[in-house]
């Protein structure tokens, strides 16, 4: 499997990974640690963006709206206005979550990216008609009326101005535009390549549009967006590239608010997303078996500092990620929809038995013993993931996206907005993988008005009703097991923010029937020792560009942005 053009761009960050996995402690610099909050997100920009809400006297939500808002700017290959988030929210005292996955339009039909009867991938993702409804904007709007203390204008003031005045492209945004440069609309390449050139690293990007459509967003809380200027001129956009999109659409979407998942894991409370996110309760679950494992503690809470990347770590974890995918691919999508089981996932009698299947597989599971359906997989990685922590047990975690790089490819007209393609995120057909190998069954198939199923897993972890952890990441299927190692390594293995970071990680998700791994994870004995329990070890390129957030036992809070991204962390 060699990787996506786009992810050789990450490679440079590889010679931390490499030095982590063969001396954690020694290679990761030292987290950011504050006083008052901290702000972790995938982009430096965005991260001072959030910290200078902060300082203004804006709130948890107040910084992350703003943050989002940002980062639809900064990171346009990555998620933005054009496409929707999930937030984990703890303010107050309460948990809430709230749903802000596009949608499918009125005129989606089940079959819609078969042709002849087979299922063609570049129909759900390269299409107009691969755009859901977009939720971001709403969403936020929403987060912000129900918790924010600014005004809505003061916290879109900060992505307004950088969409007007620019910013220096960075090594990302570069290698986006160069990856995607031959597939781009011409309005998404008018933007991104000024004068048909890839702009350089540090060259100003100025988005005009997007700072006037971000201007009418700020002025009518978010409304222009779905019954405004900016509604008509993405509907007749969306149409003229052969969509389906209808006014009624955007008009009729709305923000969901949803109670999050709840786990526990080592003495603290997890809050993650729930459906129509698979992440929540594949994480709950994973998290809830390895705990229960006889003997449980010996194997997720290593003492000698290195047995996280041991034979019998990451087969544990092999074991535990294969099922809880497998189990992803039946009956679970939008709530709406169709009923989801949840104690099929999370429920005591079902981590149980997974805890006693685990435990008793001294070998590899094949993937067939577990389920029925088969996958290939696509190397993919885009997305972004952000966190805020406030000394007070506040915290919001979001994830948001378009899909995949620079969503379909298109911007909408006049508007500036980079479409999305979470379509693809429908399984198109009953196990017919999508862009990340993953497959569904009939209930997540296409209907009009259904959110398609999500991997994203913004997660909180609280302690005596205050939050003092905050994880998350993108990269589609690894977003969930991304997440699950770096709060493994915070919670149980006591590593600081940046070591859990860097750490190098392994992916299973059950087909393909494969333990994916970080280069140099393995030491050659480590290596010898799983495939002598019969598993399948493909080395990958890197996964996930993951944040973390934590307050330690003094009070003390820390964060960190993943070494394999560009982001940072910043305290207050
Ligand atoms: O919702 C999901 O699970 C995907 N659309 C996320 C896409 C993603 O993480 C892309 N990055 N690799």
């Amino acid at each position: 499997m060699s990787p996506h053009p786009y992810l050789r761009t990450l490679l440079g960050p590889l010679a931390v990974i490499i030095a982590c996995g063969t001396g954690v402690r020694a290679a990761a610099p030292a987290p950011i640690t504050a006083e008052r909050a901290i702000v972790a997100s995938a982009h430096p920009l965005a991260s001072e963006v959030g910290r200078s809400i902060l300082a203004a006297g804006g709130n948890a939500v107040d910084a992350a709206v703003a943050v989002s808002f940002a980062l639809s700017v900064v990171e346009p290959w990555s998620s933005g206005l054009g496409g929707g988030a999930f937030a984990v929210v703890h303010v107050g005292g309460e948990s809430m979550t709230l749903d802000m996955r596009e949608t499918a339009p009125a005129a989606a039909t089940r079959d819609m990216f078969l042709v002849d009867g087979v299922f063609v991938p570049t129909e759900s993702t390269s299409t107009a008609r691969a755009a859901g409804i977009p939720g971001l904007v709403r969403g936020m709007a929403e987060l912000h009326r129900r918790f924010g203390k600014l005004s809505f204008e003061a916290v879109v003031a900060p992505a307004v101005a950088l969409a007007r005045e620019g910013f220096p492209v960075s090594r990302l945004l570069h290698g986006a535009v160069a990856a995607y440069a031959g597939q781009l609309s011409p309005e998404a390449r008018a933007i991104f390549m000024p004068g048909g050139e890839v702009p350089a690293v540090g060259q100003v990007l100025v988005q005009a549009d997007l700072a006037r459509t971000l201007a009418r967003i700020a002025a009518t809380r978010g409304e222009d967006f779905y019954v405004g200027e900016t509604a008509a001129e993405l509907v007749r956009a969306v149409k003229a590239a052969g969509g389906i999109w209808e006014a009624g659409d955007l008009a009729g979407y709305r923000p969901k608010e949803r109670a999050p998942v709840q786990g526990a894991f080592a003495g603290y409370q997890v809050a993650s997303m729930g459906p129509p996110s698979s992440g929540g309760l594949l994480l709950v679950q994973m998290l809830g078996v390895l705990e229960r494992l006889p003997p449980c503690k010996k194997k997720i809470c290593p003492r000698p500092e290195e047995l996280w990347k041991g034979a019998e770590r990451l087969h544990t974890l092999a074991e535990v990620m294969k099922r809880a995918f497998a189990a992803r691919a039946i009956g679970l999508a939008d709530p709406d929809a169709v009923a989801v089981d949840h104690e099929r996932f999370v429920g005591a009698t079902a981590l149980e038995r997974l805890a006693r299947e685990v435990g008793a597989a001294r070998r590899a599971t094949p993937a067939g013993k577990l389920s029925r359906l088969s996958v290939k997989p696509v190397e993919r990685m885009h997305t972004s993931h952000f966190a805020v922590v406030t000394a007070d047990g506040d915290g919001v975690a979001v994830t948001q996206t378009i899909n995949l790089g620079f969503g379909n490819k298109q911007v909408a007209g006049a508007t500036g907005v980079v479409l999305n393609n979470e379509m693809d995120d429908f399984a198109a057909a009953p196990g017919a993988p999508n862009a990340f190998g993953l497959v569904g069954d009939e209930a997540n198939a296409v209907a009009p008005g259904k959110r398609p199923l999500s991997s994203m897993t913004p997660t909180l972890v609280l302690r005596d009703g205050k939050v003092v952890g905050a994880f998350g990441s993108p990269g589609g299927s690894r977003i969930i097991t991304t997440t699950l190692q770096v709060l493994l390594h915070v919670v149980a293995d006591g590593m600081n923010t940046s070591e859990a970071l860097a750490a190098p990680r392994v992916h299973h998700q059950w087909h393909p029937d494969r333990l994916m791994v970080e280069p140099l994870l393995l030491s050659p004995e480590v290596r010898a020792a799983l495939e002598a329990r019969g598993h399948d070890l493909a080395e990958v390129g890197l996964m996930g560009n993951a944040m973390a957030i934590w307050r330690r036992d003094d009070g003390t809070l820390e964060g960190a942005a993943d070494p394999r991204g560009e982001g940072s962390a910043a305290g207050w």
